[in-house]
């Protein structure tokens, strides 16, 4: 089983991706192949809506978006993980999002089953400073709406309210080992 982490914040060693590593760890540590990539340093550029890729099926911007693309599809699981920014995700994940476009294009108008045979999974990680309720809502319903367009069941999510100092998640240990807990059971319900 291949577990897919992808960190999205351009903090890096910040809350989110504090949580997303504990999640791979989980996920590694109960037998899962789990990898990191991380966006900041890769060239991703916004999509321009030049829907190419609802002809084609692919999408024409020359970038690094192309093995983010074949690693999402290999994965067994993917867990994107991002910071909230003005009540959504931050800019990064946001670019990844709608490159992702690609396989809305494929699913929703070429009618395309992206994996036959397989079924893969979404987690959501992520983290904000405030504590109101509201704080994830947008972001949740973007995911729901993303893992959708990729043929993934929405599998969990851990979200944090109250966290804004870089690692300042690490105080709450309990939740560090939700994120962990998470992954290890994803892996072992794969299993089953
Ligand atoms: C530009 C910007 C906008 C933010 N907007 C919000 C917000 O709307 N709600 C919130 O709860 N936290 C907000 N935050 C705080 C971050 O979500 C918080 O610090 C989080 O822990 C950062 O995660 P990271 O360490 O993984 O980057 C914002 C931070 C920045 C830099």
């Amino acid at each position: 089983m291949k577990l897919l982490g992808i960190s999205t914040s351009p903090r890096p060693g910040g809350n989110t991706d504090l949580l997303l590593d504990a999640f791979l760890r989980g996920g590694g540590d109960a037998g899962a192949e789990a990898e990191k990539i991380t966006l900041q340093g890769l060239k991703l550029l916004p999509c321009t809506q030049c829907d190419a890729c609802r002809e084609k099926g692919w999408c024409i911007l020359q970038d690094d978006i192309g093995a983010i693309y074949e690693k999402i599809l290999l994965a067994d699981v993917t867990a994107l993980a991002s910071p909230i920014y003005f009540m959504a995700h931050c800019a990064q994940a946001k670019i990844l999002i709608d490159r992702c476009q690609v396989f809305w294009a494929r699913t929703f108008i070429q009618k395309e089953i992206l994996t036959p045979g397989r079924t893969r999974q979404g987690v959501f990680i992520s983290a904000g400073a405030t504590q109101g309720e509201k704080v994830f809502a947008g972001a949740k319903l973007t995911m729901k709406y993303f893992f959708n367009s990729l043929q993934m069941v929405y599998a969990g999510e851990i979200l944090v309210n109250g966290v804004d100092v870089k690692g300042a998640v690490l105080k709450q240990p309990a939740i560090m080992n939700d994120a962990y807990k998470l992954g290890q059971k994803i892996v072992n319900q794969a299993a089953d």
